[in-house]
């Protein structure tokens, strides 16, 4: 049977990494979707387009040849051929892709792409709508989160390590404005599915956590 595990999360819950990690011990190939909204708010931003122009969106995420492919390094990201993986992290690129994901038309879009390659091998995703709408079927569900300053301290220091000097305020009001506009947008906001399991990885270490989701996804598959 097709082992397709549904990882969904707040910003900076570490859900990227820890997909990774989990996904790598399982031997599996790891989808990160909001990797695929971030190509087409990419996209719009170098158009011009305003994020909010739901109109010009839609038409651009009909276009967009959005793809990803797995390497050694991970997942790449390409918009019509081009890699965009490293150019896709801004905080500029965030926000519009918040802002594009809110639109029911680029949603059904993306959801298709995603069931279409979750179907194909076995995988684990990680987003926002996975459990609730992209895999409702998935071998495992769980829903990753961190208390809210936990995660803007996080975001800053992976930041930090990249030469990102931000201050912290800043960030954890961005966070917030994230948090707020993908938990309370009309379409698919983000919420815990109810059959998810809940882990909280406020004061689990990053090795605590991922044990954490294999030992769930062990119970789930012969449990
Ligand atoms: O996970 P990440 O922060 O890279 O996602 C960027 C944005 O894409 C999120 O803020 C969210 O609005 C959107 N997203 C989504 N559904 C997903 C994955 C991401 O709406 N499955």
């Amino acid at each position: 049977m097709r082992l397709n595990i549904a990882i969904d999360g707040p910003v900076s819950a570490g859900k990227s990494s820890i997909s990774d990690e989990v996904a790598r011990r399982l031997g599996i190939l790891h989808l990160d979707t909001g990797a695929m909204y971030r190509a087409l708010g990419l996209k719009v931003l170098r158009d011009g387009t305003d994020p909010q122009d739901e109109e010009k969106v839609v038409a651009t995420c009909r276009n967009l040849g959005v793809s990803v492919c797995h390497r050694e390094d991970g997942q790449h990201t390409f918009v019509q051929g081009e890699d965009v993986t490293g150019l896709i992290r801004s905080p500029e690129v965030s926000m519009a892709a918040s802002t594009v994901s809110r639109y029911a038309e680029v949603r059904k879009e993306m959801v298709r792409i995603q069931q279409q390659l979750a179907a194909e091998t076995d995988m684990l995703v990680d987003g926002r709508d996975i459990c609730t709408t992209v895999l409702p079927n998935a071998t495992a569900k769980i829903f990753l989160t961190a208390a809210q300053e936990e995660r803007a301290r996080r975001r800053w220091l992976e930041m930090k390590e990249k030469g990102q000097e931000t201050p912290f305020e800043e960030v954890l009001q961005a966070l917030k404005e994230r948090d707020e506009q993908d938990m309370n947008r009309p379409v698919e906001p983000l919420r815990r599915a109810p059959d998810a399991v809940l882990v909280d990885s406020t004061d689990l270490t990053f090795d605590e956590t991922v044990e954490t989701i294999l030992q769930i996804v062990e119970e789930k598959r012969h449990g």
